[in-house]
């Protein structure tokens, strides 16, 4: 009961929003609907750090590094794993209390070159990347977090799944959208490029959980090359379930099991 007399007071608001622009009905019924969807989105559990944990248990891992960690409270404190490691240049939060201090492009030269306090024989169990928000960027990412993953390890990307064109917008900045403040940006371009090489699959949960693996592993699956050539939104948005490999977190975890 409860849950219903929230979910209407939302769409109430929601319309008086809509009657305050005094736009057209496709604008209206793209923008309920959009809402609507990120509502659902939003909703969704697990979140991305008892993914991360669960992974990190079923290999042991050792060593972890997450890239775009803005607030630590909200995902790489909660993590356990023996080593942690944090990548962060502060464009977001000021405090900015990372281990390295700087954009990850930069971060992996370093390392290459045993330029930093880590060396560069080192291997990462688990590398969640969750850094710039831009399918060109996050290509990089996912590449050179592969040169320092372990055999077992897995790669972790967060916003995979954004529930409307909206959210998969290129311009942060830009808010005046049904998304409002709220940005998974293109990184699903760059997990669905990379799902044409790897063994992967995306958990259904906290924007999409996308996971890498470099072996192959039950319910990961390759992307066949020719699906969504030039990344279009609806062609993904008709058929995500395919082209990220959509699953639960609880049929992921119950193929540990066996
Ligand atoms: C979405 S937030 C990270 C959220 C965090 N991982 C969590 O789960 O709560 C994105 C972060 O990426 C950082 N960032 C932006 N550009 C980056 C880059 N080129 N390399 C690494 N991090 C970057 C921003 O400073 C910001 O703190």
């Amino acid at each position: 009961m409860k849950d219903i007399i929230k979910n209407s007071l939302k769409a109430i608001k929601i319309r008086l929003e809509i009657y305050r622009m005094g736009r057209s009905k496709i604008y209206y019924d793209t923008f309920v609907s959009s809402k609507l969807a990120a509502i659902d989105a939003k909703a969704k559990r697990p979140y991305r750090y008892d993914i991360i944990n669960f992974l990190a248990k079923q290999i042991n891992a050792q060593n972890y590094l997450e890239i775009g960690v803005r607030n630590p409270a909200d995902n790489f404190n909660l993590i356990n794993c023996v080593n942690k490691f944090s990548v962060d240049p502060g464009v977001e939060f000021e405090l900015n209390p990372v281990d390295f201090q700087m954009t990850s492009d930069d971060f992996f030269q370093k390392l290459n070159e045993d330029a930093l306090k880590i060396k560069s024989s080192i291997k990462f169990d688990v590398i969640f990347i969750d850094g710039l928000h831009l399918a060109e960027q996050v290509e990089k990412d996912i590449f050179n977090a592969m040169q320092f993953l372990s055999e077992e390890g897995f790669i972790v990307l967060h916003d995979c799944n954004p529930p409307t064109e909206f959210h998969a917008r290129e311009n942060f900045e830009f808010n005046f959208t049904p998304a409002g403040g709220a940005w998974n940006g293109t990184t699903w371009k760059a997990f669905v490029k990379a799902r044409k090489m790897y063994h992967s699959c995306c958990i259904d949960t906290d924007w999409g959980v996308g996971i890498v693996s470099k072996k192959e592993r039950p319910l990961l699956n390759i992307l066949g090359s020719n699906e969504n050539n030039f990344f279009e939104y609806n062609d993904f948005s008709l058929k995500r379930q395919e082209q990220l490999n959509l699953i639960s977190f609880d049929i992921f975890t119950k193929s540990f099991q066996s």
